[in-house]
């Protein structure tokens, strides 16, 4: 079987590399659509982590949702003519996912949506439509919760649900120790063990409004702790747009953003998480740290109810408080998704339509 793998921007290579590494009996093409070009937010996952090199790059770059939407289908377009694949693979929900999905969906080959079903229910998001897009396009449709698959099957979804676990979870667990053993990131930034918040910000909502980036900024500069800040170069376009970056320089540790291993040595050391990415709520529920949801929804609810996330959106005050909170009781922390089998599930779904079912898990 062919298996084209459509991936293009930072977590989503993540995700890609423990289902590729599950891939090894079939055939798999890699596509990188080059959404995510920048040294530290792509080719270092691919020097990290043992993901096959791309194939193809389509080189779309930044732009418009648009526009970028339309550059991945009509470059990837071509390369779907050249390959023939049998099943289009794509993960989450950025503009790449939501244009290889609508390329696939008009064309004879099956789409696989990993991490299908999840929903923040808040339409203003753009990942929220390009879930909703791409989940009613796909023939197969990986969910990582029980809750994800029943929002499919309560909304009518044409293809296969199968239930999988979380893929970013099997990611986590194959580089934790390593990341742990490795990594010289939280010496190296002057850190000392669990006395510093790790935190990061690129939701376009944070990032293009300038009282949302200053309420973040004043919130977190606000506690006593050391804040680590890898930033994403929008949230720095952002800073220095609306003339924060001074301030915020000298508030917090602003870094470039680092790699997947020593991102993960961040999170293990760090007491507190304070983030708007969707991955990272979750890799700090892995890691029993105590999340700050710089959002006012979350795709991820589920850690809000087990105590170990808390949604303050971008209020000053409530980020403080939030950051401050008694820590949640690791010993009572829920299994929420799955056990680290998440891409052997996944792959063996894509390989027996309809043989993985509910009843696997
Ligand atoms: C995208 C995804 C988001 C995901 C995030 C992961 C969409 C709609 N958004 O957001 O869901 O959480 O990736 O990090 O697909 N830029 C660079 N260098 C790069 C890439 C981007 O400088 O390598 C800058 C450009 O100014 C660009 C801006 O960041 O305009 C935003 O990039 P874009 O890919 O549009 O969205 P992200 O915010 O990265
Ligand atoms: N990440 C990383 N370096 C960083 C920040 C994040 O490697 O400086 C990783 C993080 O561990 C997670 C993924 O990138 O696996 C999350 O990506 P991001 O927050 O950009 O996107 P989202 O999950 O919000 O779509």
């Amino acid at each position: 079987m062919k298996v084209l793998t459509v991936v293009g921007a930072r977590p989503q290579f993540v995700k890609a590399f423990p289902v590729s590494e599950q891939l090894s009996r079939h055939e798999e093409v890699l596509v990188h659509t080059g959404q995510h070009y920048d040294e530290m937010l792509s080719s270092v996952f691919f020097e990290e982590l043992p993901i096959p090199e791309p194939a193809y790059n389509l080189g779309v770059g930044s732009g418009s949702h648009a526009v970028q939407t339309a550059q991945v289908m009509e470059r990837l377009d071509d390369v779907v003519d050249e390959e023939a694949p049998d099943v289009v693979l794509v993960y989450g929900d950025t503009n790449s996912t939501l244009g290889a999905g609508l390329v696939a969906a008009k064309r004879p080959v099956r789409l696989v949506h990993v991490e299908a079903g999840v929903r923040s229910g808040d339409w203003s998001m753009p990942e929220e439509v390009n879930r909703v897009v791409v989940d009613q396009c796909a023939d197969l449709l990986c969910a990582p919760t029980d809750r994800a698959a029943e929002t499919l099957r309560a909304g009518d979804v044409r293809g296969e649900v199968v239930v999988t676990g979380d893929v970013m979870y099997d990611a986590l667990l194959a580089v934790r120790e390593h990341a742990l053993a490795h990594s010289t990131v939280v010496d190296d930034l002057g850190l000392t063990g669990e006395s510093y918040v790790l935190a990061t910000v690129h939701r376009e909502r944070n990032t293009d409004s300038e009282d949302h980036l200053r309420s973040i900024v004043e919130g977190l500069a606000s506690v006593s702790a050391t804040v680590v800040l890898p930033a994403h170069p929008r949230t720095v376009a952002a800073l220095e747009e609306y003339g924060l970056h001074e301030e915020a320089a000298s508030a917090l540790e602003l870094v470039d953003p680092v790699g997947y291993l020593d991102f993960v040595a961040l999170l293990s050391g760090a007491e507190r998480v304070a983030t708007d990415s969707g991955g990272v709520q979750k890799e700090a529920f892995y890691l029993d740290r105590p999340c700050v949801t710089l959002r006012e929804t979350t795709e991820w609810p589920e850690t809000v109810e087990a105590g170990w996330n808390v949604l303050v959106g971008a209020d000053p005050a409530s980020i403080r408080t939030a950051l401050t909170r008694p820590l949640p009781n690791a010993a009572a922390k829920p299994t929420l998704y799955g056990g680290g089998e998440a891409a052997e599930r996944v792959v063996r779904a894509l390989s027996h339509p309809h043989a993985a079912t509910a009843d696997d898990d």
